[in-house]
């Protein structure tokens, strides 16, 4: 009696196969996002965080770091002029985004 099996064709190989592929695409659009989300930083602290003249850069600082701060600037815990306003601009998820993509640039200088 085999009216139990799956269908041949729905092995688990093939599930993992898909799960990979869609794993991976969505780890490619996650990227196109962090750089288009750290973006929005660029203007004060360089692109891709390397900051001129005297302004902190972000490439290669710490992610968690980074994630934490801009965490106590939206939650009013860390006084700012004015990246408590910016921090607000984004949700947590956006903020991780962004702070793993800085994280991960090479420092120039
Ligand atoms: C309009 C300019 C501007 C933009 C855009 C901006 N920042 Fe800032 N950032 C500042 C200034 C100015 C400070 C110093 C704190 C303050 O006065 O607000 C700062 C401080 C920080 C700090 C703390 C640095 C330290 O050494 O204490 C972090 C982290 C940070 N910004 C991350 C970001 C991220 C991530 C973004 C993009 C989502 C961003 N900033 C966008 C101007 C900016």
């Amino acid at each position: 009696m085999n009216s139990h099996r799956k269908k041949p064709w729905i092995t688990p190989l093939a599930v993992a196969g898909w799960l990979c592929a869609a794993a991976s695409s969505a780890l490619a659009q996650d990227s196109l996002r962090a750089r288009n989300l750290a973006a929005t930083c660029a203007n004060c602290h360089g692109t891709n965080g390397q900051a001129r003249d005297g302004m902190m850069p972000l490439a290669g600082v710490n992610a968690d770091w980074i994630a934490n701060t801009l965490g106590q600037y939206k939650r009013g815990e860390k006084t700012a002029t004015l990246m408590q306003q910016i921090a607000k601009g984004y949700t947590d998820a956006q903020i991780r985004l962004i702070a793993d993509h800085l994280a991960a640039q090479v420092a120039t200088k």
